[in-house]
């Protein structure tokens, strides 16, 4: 996975909670005040329209309501400016234990949210819930080894190279999955240096008629059908990790939202009665 794309979830979470915080600087809100009550308000209407997506992923009546993937885009778009709204609506400031565990539990969820949505793309095709296959990545797998035997006939070594690092990876025995995960990216790591090496060698080999623009060409070609190979491996070695990380991230993600909406449910009461 490239760096940007892993460190997005930080960056989003540094970028929401800073802007917040800002906001309330500038606006110097109490939560008691017209202003703060009324953004108070409007976050938890986000907080309890983000709930519209699991309901619509459950109950087969609300079928008619559009496409799975518009209220998961819904549902996450909920998830940030929910918690944003609250964080204003409190300036990062509690007069209560029950709001200190509210907040403190919508934090926590929405974070989980976001590491979620990081595990959910690991195990699923696009936002509507399909799944990727084991059966189809192997198939796609499997689809690179033809292209790979055209693509690298002039440099055998290489395509064993990669078959070689197809095979140990495929075959390793079943590990935890952060075990698993990182083995098989230090497998990736040093299987593309060595590949990298070898189209080097293949190219001071290849006929002196290949001018340099052509080496180019073919070097790009190569290391192209090199890398697309290594991930379509990765993929199928890692999903089984990624499933299983993603069922434990469903398992602790429920717990704290079902704290978060009895916090706040008392919270509400509380802020009404006295
Ligand atoms: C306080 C805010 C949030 C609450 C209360 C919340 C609540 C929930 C609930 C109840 C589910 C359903 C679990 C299930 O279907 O079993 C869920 C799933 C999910 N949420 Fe959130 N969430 C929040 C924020 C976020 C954010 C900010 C993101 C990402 C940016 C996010 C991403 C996800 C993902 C990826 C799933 C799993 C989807 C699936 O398996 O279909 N959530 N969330």
């Amino acid at each position: 996975m490239p760096a940007p794309i892993a460190f997005a979830p930080l960056a989003l979470a540094v970028l929401a909670l800073g802007s917040a915080w800002a906001v309330g600087q500038v606006l110097g809100l109490d939560a008691a005040s017209r202003a703060g009550y009324w953004l108070g308000v409007a976050g938890g209407t986000a907080l309890l329209a983000l709930f519209a997506y699991p309901l619509r992923k459950r109950l087969r009546s609300l079928r008619t309501l559009g496409a799975t993937r518009h209220w998961f885009v819904f549902h996450m778009l909920m998830g940030v400016l929910g918690p944003w709204l609250i964080l204003v609506h409190c300036n990062f400031r509690v007069g209560s234990l029950n709001a200190a565990i509210a907040l403190a539990s919508m934090l926590v969820v929405a974070a989980s949210g976001v590491v979620g949505r990081y595990l959910y793309r690991h195990v699923h095709q696009g936002l509507d819930g399909r799944h990727a296959e084991l059966a189809e990545l192997r198939r796609r797998l499997h689809a690179t080894h033809e292209r790979l035997a055209t693509s690298l006939a002039l440099a055998p070594q290489v395509r064993d190279r990669l078959f070689a690092f197809e095979a140990a990876a495929l075959a390793t025995p079943a590990a935890g999955p952060v075990r698993l995960l990182r083995d098989s990216r230090r497998a990736a790591r040093t299987a593309r240096r060595e590949v990298h090496q070898l189209i080097e060698s293949a190219l001071r080999d290849a006929p002196a008629t290949f001018d340099a623009r052509r080496r180019k060409e073919i070097r790009a070609n190569w290391q192209r059908h090199a890398e697309h190979h290594v991930e379509q491996t990765l993929r199928v070695v890692q999903l089984r990790a990624w499933e299983r990380l993603f069922a434990g991230w469903h398992v602790l993600h429920l717990p704290f939202v079902y704290v978060m909406v009895a916090c706040a449910v008392v919270h509400v009461i509380a802020v009404h009665a006295y």
